[in-house]
C-alpha cells in the first residue's frame, strides 16, 4: 500500500549466499523504486562464519529483533565440509530449524516450473507448473521419539509422526486458496491405506475444505505413485498439499524434473501473519564455487518474487517474474551471450531489462 514502508530482514549467510542475494536485493530494490514502495533492508549476520567469529548460531536477541520484520531475505548458511571447526548439524538444527519452529513457518511453498530454454531430465522437456504446499513443522520431523536399549541387539527406536487436526487444517486451506488463484486443481499426496491415522485426519481435512472450495477440484495420490507421476506426467499437477516428510522427497524431486537448482525457490510461510515469513532459494552455500561469482542468481531472484506476492505487492512481483523469464528466454536463443556471465553481470541483466 503507498505510504507503507516495508521492513525486509536480510540474512546473506555463508559462500555463494551474499553473491546472489546482493543480485536478488539490486533487482527487488529497482521494481519497487519503479512502483513507489518503499523498502528498508536490515543485514543480518548469521551462519557458518558468523559462528566462528562470534559463537552465536541464533541467540534470543537476535531472533527478536528477526521477529520485528515484515519478512526475511535469506541467501544460503552452511559450511564448507572440510572445514573441521563447525559441528555436523550444528548450523541446521540451532539457527535453520530454529527459525522454522520459532517463527511458525508452517507452510513450506515450492514452486516447480520450467523456464523457457530449461532443459529437463524428461524426455520432450514438458512445460511443468505446479506448486508442493508442504507441511512443515509437524510429521516425523518434531523429534517425537527415543532410544532404549541402545547397542545392543534388543535396541528400540521410534520416531513418532505428529499430525494436528490444526496443523493439518491451516496447511490444507492455504493450499485450496493457492488452488482457487491458480488452475484449480489440488492433490493431496499421503500414504493413507498403510499410515491409517494420520491419512485419515488429512483426508478428512482436505474433504472439509473442499466443500467449502466447489471451484477446486481435487484428487487423492499415495507418495510412491506421485514419484512415478511426477516424472511421467508432471504437467497434470497444479498444487500439491502433503504432509513434512512426504513434502521434503518430493520438493526434491519436483527440483530435478524441473532442470536445476540454480532456479529453485522457496518461501517459509506463517500462515497467520504472527511471525515473518522467510524467502530463500533452495540451493545451499555452494563452497565448491563461492567467492567466484559465478553462482547463478536466478532462484534468489525468484525467491524475492515470492516474498513480494506474499507480501500483497502483486505487480512488482510480476513485473519482476516477467522480467526473469524473458531474460532466460534470450539467454536460450543466445546462449553464447549467456556464456561465462558473472553473477553480477547477470543481476545487471535483469536490470537493464526493468530499465
Ligand atoms: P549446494 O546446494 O550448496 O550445492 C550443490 C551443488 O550445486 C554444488 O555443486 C554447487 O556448486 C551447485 N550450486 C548450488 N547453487 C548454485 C547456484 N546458484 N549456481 C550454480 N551452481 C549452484 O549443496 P551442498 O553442497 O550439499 O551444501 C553446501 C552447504 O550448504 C552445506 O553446508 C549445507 O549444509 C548447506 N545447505 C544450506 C541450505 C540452506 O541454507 N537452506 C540448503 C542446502 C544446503
Ligand atoms: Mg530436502
Amino acid at each position: 500500500p503507498i505510504g507503507t514502508t516495508f521492513d525486509i530482514a536480510v540474512v546473506p549467510g555463508d559462500g555463494i549466499g551474499p553473491e546472489v542475494i546482493a543480485e536478488a536485493r539490486r533487482v527487488l530494490q529497482s521494481v519497487l523504486d519503479a512502483a513507489s514502495v518503499a523498502v528498508t533492508w536490515t543485514e543480518y549476520s548469521l551462519g557458518a562464519a558468523h559462528w566462528v567469529e562470534t559463537g552465536e548460531t541464533l541467540s534470543e536477541a537476535t531472533l527478536e529483533r528477526l521477529r520485528g520484520h515484515d519478512a526475511i531475505l535469506f541467501g544460503a548458511v552452511g559450511a564448507d565440509p572440510q572445514d573441521t571447526r563447525i559441528p555436523s548439524g550444528l548450523i541446521e538444527r540451532e539457527l535453520l530449524l530454529k527459525l522454522r519452529f520459532s517463527l511458525d513457518h508452517s507452510i513450506n511453498l515450492r514452486p516447480a516450473r520450467t523456464y523457457p530454454g530449461t532443459a529437463t531430465p524428461l524426455a520432450g522437456d514438458p512445460e511443468i507448473d505446479f506448486v508442493v504446499v508442504r507441511e512443515g513443522t509437524e510429521g516425523p520431523y518434531v523429534g517425537n521419539g527415543g532410544t532404549i536399549r541402545r547397542g545392543t541387539a534388543h535396541e528400540i527406536a521410534t520416531e513418532v509422526s505428529l499430525n494436528t487436526a490444526h496443523g493439518v487444517r491451516r496447511v490444507v486451506a492455504d493450499a485450496f486458496s493457492r488452488a482457487a488463484q491458480r488452475r484449480g486443481r489440488l492433490t493431496l499426496v499421503h500414504k493413507h491405506n498403510v499410515l491409517t491415522h494420520a491419512g485419515d485426519l488429512w483426508r478428512r481435512t482436505v474433504e472439509e475444505a473442499a466443500a467449502e472450495h466447489p471451484e477446486v477440484s481435487w484428487d487423492y495420490m499415495h507418495v510412491d505413485a506421485a514419484t512415478i507421476h511426477m516424472v511421467q506426467d508432471p504437467a497434470r499437477f497444479d498444487v500439491i498439499v502433503t504432509d513434512n516428510l512426504f513434502g521434503d522427497i518430493l520438493t526434491d524431486l519436483a527440483a530435478a524434473v524441473t532442470g536445476g537448482i540454480g532456479l529453485a525457490a522457496s518461501g517459509s510461510i506463517n500462515v497467520e501473519g504472527s511471525a515473518p515469513s522467510m524467502f530463500e532459494p533452495v540451493h545451499g552455500s555452494a563452497p565448491d564455487i563461492a567467492g567466484r561469482q559465478i553462482a547463478d542468481p536466478t532462484a534468489a531472484v525468484l525467491s524475492g518474487v515470492l516474498m513480494l506476492q506474499h507480501l500483497g505487492l502483486a505487480e512488482p512481483a510480476a513485473r519482476l517474474e516477467q522480467a526473469v523469464h524473458a531474460q532466460l528466454a534470450e539467454w536460450a536463443r543466445d546462449p553464447e551471450a549467456a556464456r561465462g556471465l558473472s553473477t553480477a553481470q547477470r543481476g545487471e541483466a535483469l536490470l537493464a531489462r526493468l530499465g
